[in-house]
């Protein structure tokens, strides 16, 4: 879709439908205040007649409006204004383009961000628009057979009504930064749709390939099964030689800043299938193990980010990707391996693989000296019981990352939720035969999967995100999210300033 930003008169707007906001108890924003008195009340009036008050999400589509070079009018509930915070924000953007869509509107001017949200600025409010409307403007057709059923998406244009210059730039920053997220979640959201017999481990490095070759700054390698025998990594590839499509470690390099400076890592998970290995999933819903790439798909989407917006840091992301399946050549339980650190790992459970390749892809890390790592992962089935799908865990041993991290998922509306990193739960990782075994028992599962991480973290600044509750919807409307995005967008816009 194309935005742009027009400083014209709300009654002089010739687009297909204007979007004003109004408040609780048939309050009316500024504009929507003007062209009510442009009408003689019409629009309290028709407000008071349906019985419509304001909630948030609530709409009323004046069609035709009389005057004007408008035809259609969309009301937008925007709840208490006192209380109108960035999820509350978020639901009225959604109701507004759903009735956008049901009204085959294909042009549209919008003065939705002229209202104050809690935490947000002019261009924190027009990025929300977009990310919000892109999103839900998203279909997956790829794999349908019958083009003629797809109906494409109507809406073409979307006008931001900004008045005078001194806001120009902060909008116009505004509509930059969320096309630049927005699509990077699209494109996130296409890669871990696909299935796995498609979104192989070499697909994906393809696809980061691709990227590389579309930005001057950015630049792809992608390591074979022979490098990284050569780089020692037995705990990542022990995982992929029970499969067999090849393991991949898919590297990533923007160069925003001088090379001197030290860059921040970016790690992803990209299992592109997780049947659980010998250790067997059971059937129900084992479909959604497509999406066990998400962290890596998460990676590239920051990465494009980046560097769309040529973000003056520098940014590399590590993505080991491979499939785990049951295979004679499979690990088995009870086996012994040697990670690249050194460190031997039990494995007690085949289905616990997702440590097991992001183990050796942080040791790879440190050559990078970084200011600070952040692996992103469908880590643990645990994760959705501890804190359902709304945030993402988080786990750190570094309480300052933490906190910058937990701020940008807030301004980003793709919230984070920080969990324990004690020292007690490494007891529970003890081996009678190795150094280390790969689960920690039932109790805390997320927590010893990262306390299971952090013996590979310790040289650097490092911050776990489980996105096993986030990445994807499950049910009647099952597709990968996009998350977490905006908050990796956010926290590298923050390092930038
Ligand atoms: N990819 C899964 C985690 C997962 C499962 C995410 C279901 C979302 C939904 C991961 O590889 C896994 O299988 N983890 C095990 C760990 C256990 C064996 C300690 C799990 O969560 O059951
Ligand atoms: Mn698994
Ligand atoms: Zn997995």
């Amino acid at each position: 879709m194309d935005y742009s930003i027009k400083s014209e008169a709300p009654d002089k707007i010739s687009d297909d439908c204007l979007i004003v906001g109004f408040y609780a108890k048939r309050k009316l924003g500024p504009t929507a205040a003007a062209l009510d008195q442009l009408h003689d009340g019409l629009l309290t009036r028709l407000l008071k007649r349906d019985d419509i008050e304001g909630k948030t999400g609530d709409i009323l589509l004046v069609n035709p409006l009389p005057h004007g070079k408008t035809e259609r009018l969309l009301l937008v509930g925007l709840g208490k204004a006192e209380e109108l915070n960035i999820a509350a924000y978020r639901k009225a953007l959604a109701a507004a383009i759903k009735a956008l869509k049901d009204n085959a509107v294909k042009s549209a001017a919008s003065a939705l961000h002229e209202a104050e949200v809690k935490g947000l600025a002019l261009d924190g409010k027009i990025r929300q628009n977009i990310e919000v409307f892109e999103n839900a403007l998203y279909q997956f057709t790829q794999l349908k057979s019958d083009k003629t059923q797809i109906k494409p998406a109507r809406l073409a244009k979307l006008n931001f009504l900004v008045d005078g210059d001194s806001h120009q730039a902060q909008a116009e920053l505004g509509v930059k930064q969320g096309k630049a997220i927005a699509d990077a979640m699209l494109q996130v959201r296409d890669l871990a749709n696909l299935p796995g017999n498609i979104c192989t481990p070499s697909y994906l490095a393809e696809q980061a390939v691709k990227l590389g070759k579309a930005h001057k700054k950015l630049k792809t390698k992608v390591l074979d099964e022979s490098d990284l025998e050569e780089l020692g990594m037995g705990s990542f590839l022990s995982v992929s030689k029970g499969s067999r499509q090849p393991a991949r470690l898919i590297v990533l390099e923007y160069q925003g800043a001088s090379a001197k400076t030290k860059p921040y890592v970016l790690v992803g998970k990209g299992l592109t299938f997780d049947a659980g290995g010998i250790s067997l999933k059971p059937a129900a819903n084992m479909d959604e193990m497509k999406y066990d790439m998400c962290g890596g798909a998460s990676v590239i989407g920051a990465l494009s980010v980046a560097a769309e917006l040529a973000l003056p840091i520098n940014v590399v992301g590590l993505i080991p990707a491979s499939e785990n399946l049951p295979d004679g050549n499979a690990n088995k339980p009870g086996d012994v391996v040697t990670s690249m650190a050194g460190l031997t790992i039990e494995i007690l459970n085949t289905d616990a693989e997702g440590r097991l390749i992001l183990c050796d892809t942080l040791t790879y890390a440190k050559r990078y000296d970084p200011v600070a790592v952040i692996d992103v992962a469908t880590l643990t089935g645990a994760c959705i019981v501890a804190l359902g799908r709304h945030p993402s865990g988080l786990i750190s041993n570094d309480d300052e990352l933490s906190a910058q991290i937990t701020d940008a998922g807030e301004r980003a509306a793709d919230r984070v939720w920080r969990l324990p990193l004690w020292d007690e739960y490494q007891e529970q990782l003890k081996s009678n035969f190795a150094d280390i075994a790969n689960i920690g028992g039932p109790d805390g599962g997320t927590i010893t999967a990262g306390a299971f991480l952090s013996r590979f973290t310790k040289d650097y600044k490092w911050a776990h995100l489980d996105i096993a509750g986030t990445a994807w919807k499950t049910g009647a409307d099952k597709g990968a999210t996009g998350r977490p995005v905006p908050l990796l967008a956010q926290y590298l816009i923050d390092r930038a300033q």
